[in-house]
């Protein structure tokens, strides 16, 4: 067997991270737009003001990206774009833009998923508490019917929320990434239960407005744990580790999932976080566990865990000279097979891998071209677990690399490039396809036959 014939075969982007036009067409300021401008927040005091400006060149990008014979598009929506305010009155000619984009990705014959919050959150919701405040889930409720009345003539693929550990973890507690905040552990725990309600009112939006029938998901980052060998015991441990809720950050799977799929928060982490944890209301945990029609997940980077006394996991450090990507994340390709087979065998839900990809030091050769062969060898080898993994009959719907073109990485600027085209910032955002874009094409044309080659 090898990849289903429908399999959505993508690449993704985010709008902050991509679009530029920060202050063009009556967009609202985020939370990003604030925190770049902190001295030193972010590296060398870059910003998303401009970057790959693909709010004007979206037309170019999407013929790149029929060039890369892509199948499906992940883009996410700016919500101080469509709602200046984050509620309210909305701006026409923001929400004209993703009409555009959405009308070219269609005429290109690619379909496109859309993530309705990958963390550009509104400065003026914010300054009403941002997601520290209940409301949010209403705020978020009521953003959400406004892009659904308007895309769903022709969208069909949703997403809520893009990796909750990430905007809560780094965004407010540990202050690296916007709004830059370092909370107390309960605070942040009640900012997190507040993005679970605000999924699960989303999600309700969606199914309530949509004019076509919906698919919806969402997005968290894995937290990938590999067992060492394929003993029965490191299995265990491995899954074990997996499951776990013990440490003082955001950084597990089941607390962020476990309220969105099984409806309840893990007893280990409930236990753990003790009085920090978030208080529950009537009909809270209902209303975050609505069905859902796949399960989107992030891979870049798994750890190593063998069982140790009594069975219990043990962290394996990486042998010396094992590769790392520039990002300094492990190469670890067996995440692929092993997140999807455990989440699958817990949550029961078809999959789709939202994002992967590595970041390289890519530059321009003299003879005009971007050689890549490390994120060609990187991607292949994620493919070929993901297909391992599907071979064994996990149901895996689609695969969107991490990125379609170099772009904005959050806190470290443009220091990273995780593109399969280039972007030539110094020479006016000029677009390069790398030689991955070729060879994706070709995976993606040969419905994956090619990766055996
Ligand atoms: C993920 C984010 C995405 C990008 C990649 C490298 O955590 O969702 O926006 O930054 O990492």
């Amino acid at each position: 067997m090898t990849f289903p014939k429908d399999f959505a075969w993508g690449s993704a982007a985010a709008s902050y991270q991509i679009e530029g036009a920060a202050y063009a067409d009556g967009k609202g300021l985020s939370v990003w737009d604030m925190f770049c401008k902190k001295p030193g927040a972010v590296w060398n005091n870059q910003n998303g003001d401009v970057v790959c400006d693909h709010y004007h060149r979206y037309a170019e990008d999407v013929r790149l990206m029929q060039d890369m014979a892509l199948k499906a598009y992940r883009l996410s929506i700016s919500w101080p774009r469509v709602l200046p305010e984050g509620v309210g009155t909305s701006n026409a000619a923001g929400l004209a833009f993703y009409d555009r984009l959405v009308d070219a990705l269609l005429a290109a014959g690619i379909e496109p998923w859309v993530t309705l919050f990958h963390w550009d959150f509104p400065l003026a919701l914010y300054y009403r508490g941002g997601w520290l405040n209940r409301d949010s889930a209403d705020w978020f409720a009521e953003y959400t019917a406004l892009v659904v009345d308007k895309l769903s003539d022709r969208v069909r693929h949703w997403f809520t929320l893009n990796e909750p550990q990430v905007f809560i973890g780094a965004g407010h507690l540990e202050g690296r990434h916007a709004p830059g905040d370092r909370l107390r552990m309960s605070e942040v725990l009640r900012a997190g239960h507040h993005t679970l309600l605000a999924h699960g009112r989303a999600v309700q939006a969606i199914r309530a407005h949509s004019k076509t029938p919906a698919k919806i998901g969402y997005a968290p980052v894995a937290q990938p744990k590999i067992p060492l060998t394929n003993s029965r015991a490191d299995i265990d441990a491995a899954r074990r580790a997996f499951l776990a809720v013990n440490e003082p950050h955001t950084w597990s799977n089941t607390w962020w999932m476990d309220p969105v799929f099984l409806g309840e928060y893990p007893a280990d982490g409930w236990r753990y976080f003790g009085a920090d944890v978030p208080h529950l209301r009537q009909g809270d945990l209902e209303t975050i566990n609505q069905p859902l029609d796949f399960f989107g997940c992030n891979i870049y980077e798994g750890k190593y865990i063998r069982a140790g006394e009594g069975g219990a996991p043990e962290l394996v450090a990486r042998p010396v000279g094992a590769p790392l990507t520039s990002f300094d994340w492990w190469v670890t390709p067996e995440a692929m097979y092993w997140a999807p087979k455990f989440f699958y065998e817990r949550y029961k839900t078809p999959i789709i891998i939202t994002e992967n990809g590595l970041s390289c030091r890519d530059w321009l050769s003299l003879d005009g071209k971007v050689h890549d062969p490390q994120r060609i060898d990187f991607t292949r080898r994620h493919l070929l677990e993901l297909e391992r993994a599907i071979d064994e009959g996990i149901p895996i719907e689609g695969y969107f690399h991490w990125s379609f073109i170099d772009n904005f990485e959050w806190a470290h600027g443009v220091k990273h490039r995780f593109g399969l085209i280039f972007c030539d910032y110094e020479n006016g955002a000029a677009r390069i396809p790398k030689d991955s874009a070729r060879w994706y094409a070709d995976v993606i044309r040969t419905n994956g036959a090619s990766l055996k080659v």
